[in-house]
């Protein structure tokens, strides 16, 4: 059956280009009335323009569609208030936020200023923050809620010259893993994108013709199904974009039990390093609990008896 937003609302940040643009549109074009903010900045996030978003939603109305455009910075508290308080009183509600607004600012570590940390995290993490603290009460009064937050493989796997993106960018890692759990019983899902697609930020390390096929489109479906009310998974992060589509995970190996019998010294750690560092049956964790219970057992074992 074919995923419908008719009845809904959805907030994409950063919408004014490339992924976040094409998000906005793929939903306003499945019936959801679309907030589309952007700040319009340049791509180290200097300066502000209003022309990216409103082209979204004059793009959105002449293919019949409903949307109106929010020019705040994520990076702001009173931003992220504002464009929450804007679906509301547009809408009057609020069930998909897509936190996508996203700058670089690369360089080797050894050249990187504070200020480059700072705003890196200002607009990624912060500016995920400040939207979903926003959209929070809201979804819980609805008990419904669907959220992708958007990391990256420069920050999973590792990329050269961005220490401070891929810092930024797993962090939303941590974050999803509680907002999963905190919105569990109020049917929110918490869900995150790691995508690959041509736009102004990847024209900085990508060729031309890689720009052009790498479409963000190829994206977009993962994104849409996952703040669909189809989607009641949680905590997922999928790999998305130049067609493929995979899951990634954090997982924990089974590791060494030694017990607390005796303390094992540094040497035994060295002699033990490869069934320690093996990922053979290795699993992700659901919460801190899980992976606690492994270490607790004897202590627990040794209260019980
Ligand atoms: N393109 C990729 O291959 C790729 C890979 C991994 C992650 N990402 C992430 O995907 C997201 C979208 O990136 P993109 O490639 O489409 O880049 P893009 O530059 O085309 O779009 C990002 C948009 O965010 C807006 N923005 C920046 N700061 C803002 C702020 N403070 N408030 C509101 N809007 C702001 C920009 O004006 C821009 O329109 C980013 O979070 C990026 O880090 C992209």
């Amino acid at each position: 059956m074919a995923i419908s937003f008719e009845g809904q609302v959805a907030l994409v940040t950063g919408a004014g280009a490339g992924l976040g643009r094409a998000y906005a549109i793929d939903l306003a074009r499945r019936g959801a009335k679309v907030v589309v903010n952007d700040l319009g900045g340049d791509p180290a996030g200097t300066g502000e323009n209003r022309a990216p978003a409103q082209k979204v939603v004059d793009e959105i109305k002449a293919a019949g569609g409903e949307a109106v455009a929010n020019f705040d910075s994520v990076a702001s508290y009173d931003g992220g208030f504002n464009m929450v308080k804007q679906a509301m009183d547009t809408y009057g509600r609020l069930d998909v936020v897509i936190c996508n607004a996203g700058i670089l600012r690369d360089m080797a570590f050894h050249n990187m200023a504070e200020e480059d940390w700072d705003k890196i995290f200002a607009v990624h993490i912060k500016g995920s923050f400040t939207v979903l603290r926003a959209a929070w009460p809201v979804f819980r009064q609805q008990s419904y809620g669907r959220v992708v937050l958007t990391t990256s493989s420069s920050g999973i796997w590792g990329q050269f010259g961005q220490a401070n993106y891929g810092a930024a960018k797993t962090a939303m890692l941590g974050f999803m893993n509680v907002l999963k759990q905190e919105g569990a019983k109020y049917n929110v899902m918490v869900n995150t994108v790691a995508p690959v697609a041509g736009t102004r930020l990847t024209a900085q390390v990508m060729s031309q013709e890689m720009v052009d096929r790498l479409k963000p489109e190829y994206v977009v479906p993962a994104v849409v199904y996952m703040v669909s009310k189809e989607n009641t998974d949680t905590g997922v992060v999928i790999e998305a974009g130049a067609g493929n589509f995979s899951r990634a995970a954090i997982v924990k190996g089974p590791g060494v039990q030694p017990g607390m019998a005796d303390l094992k010294d540094a040497e035994w750690i060295g002699e033990n390093w490869a069934a320690i560092t093996s990922l053979e049956g290795a699993e992700p964790m659901w919460r801190t609990g899980q992976t606690l219970a492994d270490h607790l057992k004897e202590v627990a074992a040794a209260k019980q008896g």
